[in-house]
């Protein structure tokens, strides 16, 4: 199968809805990530994202919906206070967990009777779905257990040859995954951190419940997650200390991510100039370094509002922390 990269033109868009509703998969932007979609209610397209990307069949994907119409084909149960969450939240970041409608197909929630659900902001996401008529059950873009994709090229180094179609909506805004919560009461259990932060959802919730101790809710959370081809070393204490002193044993070339300047025997690579701009260009820059590098060494950021999100996912890539 030989993979396009297209712009998002009303031509394009049209294309991909008519492929969806023919059953094939196909990757999209969104705010967050690049995500590959199918008919949600299409249990063997949806298999085919499974295929596509080597996922463990029992790791649930999202729903992404255009309009309210829609939440109430794949989920039911929805109480009044998750409705105005959604309203304070949506078209955005933030996934919510709820019980699904008898019409899902199990295959869409990996066996479970829970379905993730979101309303994404992207307007390309948004008119893609509206096209197609039906919620698309999209992961992310990316063969499982490698950065997530931020831009169409990453989708395509992943994917090319098992995906026909990729539209491409430039960087993704967030450059991370949405948030993943479930509400209980007047609580916000978070299965995953993203785009939304405890901060913001503080803001609505009385009671946010986050994960603190690495902690696993999201089936998806025990799997082997955004490596690069390389190894990576988290460092989140006497950083120039403990780089210098890894440095000694590795053979090859390495290079820090950092947002302040470091004094260290190796390139040091400034990644963002706050906690906000680094999460964003995380994916991409492992994605990046991995071709021109033999290991990548991390600096955690201070435990709050994005840094705590950078740190979630740097952790994950690593495959030592020191
Ligand atoms: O921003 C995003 O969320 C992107 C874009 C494409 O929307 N999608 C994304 O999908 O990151 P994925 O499949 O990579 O992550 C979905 C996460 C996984 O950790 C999965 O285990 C969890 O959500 N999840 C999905 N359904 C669930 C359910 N019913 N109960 C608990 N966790 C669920
Ligand atoms: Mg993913």
């Amino acid at each position: 199968m030989k993979t396009k990269i297209v712009a998002p033109t009303e031509r394009n868009l049209k294309l991909a809805a008519r492929l969806i509703k023919k059953g094939e998969i196909v990757a999209f932007p969104t705010e967050t990530i690049y995500g590959l979609g199918a008919n949600a209610f299409d249990s063997k397209a949806v298999k085919g994202i499974f295929e596509a990307k080597g996922r463990p069949s029992d790791n649930p994907v999202i729903a992404h919906i255009s309009d309210y119409e829609m939440l109430g084909k794949v989920a039911s149960k929805i109480s009044d206070f998750e409705i105005s969450a959604m309203k304070y939240f949506w078209p955005g970041p933030l996934t919510f967990i709820l019980p699904k409608s008898k019409e899902l197909p199990l295959i869409t929630t990996g066996g479970l009777d829970t379905v993730a659900v979101r309303m994404p902001s992207s307007k390309i996401t948004i008119k893609l779905i509206k096209l197609s008529g039906v919620p698309i059950a999209a992961p992310s873009a990316n063969i499982s257990g490698r950065p997530s994709p931020t831009k169409a090229k990453h989708v395509f180094d992943d994917l090319h040859g098992k995906v026909r179609l990729i539209i491409d909506g430039k960087v993704s805004k967030h450059g991370v995954e949405s948030t993943v919560i479930k509400v209980e009461g007047k609580k916000a259990i978070v299965y995953r951190l993203g785009a939304v932060t405890v901060e913001k959802l503080q803001e609505f919730f009385e009671d946010v419940d986050y994960v603190k101790n690495g902690e696993i809710r999201a089936p998806g959370q025990k799997y082997k997650h955004y490596s690069p081809s390389i190894p990576v070393i988290f460092v989140d204490s006497n950083v120039e200390k403990k780089i210098n002193s890894e440095l000694k044993n590795l053979k090859g070339t390495a290079v820090v991510l950092s947002v302040v300047p470091l004094k260290v025997n190796c390139k040091v690579k400034i990644i963002g100039k706050d906690t906000r701009s680094a999460t964003r260009k995380l994916f991409s820059e492992l994605r990046r370094l991995e071709k021109s590098f033999d290991f990548i060494f991390i600096v955690g950021l201070k435990e709050s509002g994005f840094g705590r999100v950078f740190n979630e996912r740097a952790k994950k890539a690593a495959s030592k922390v020191v």
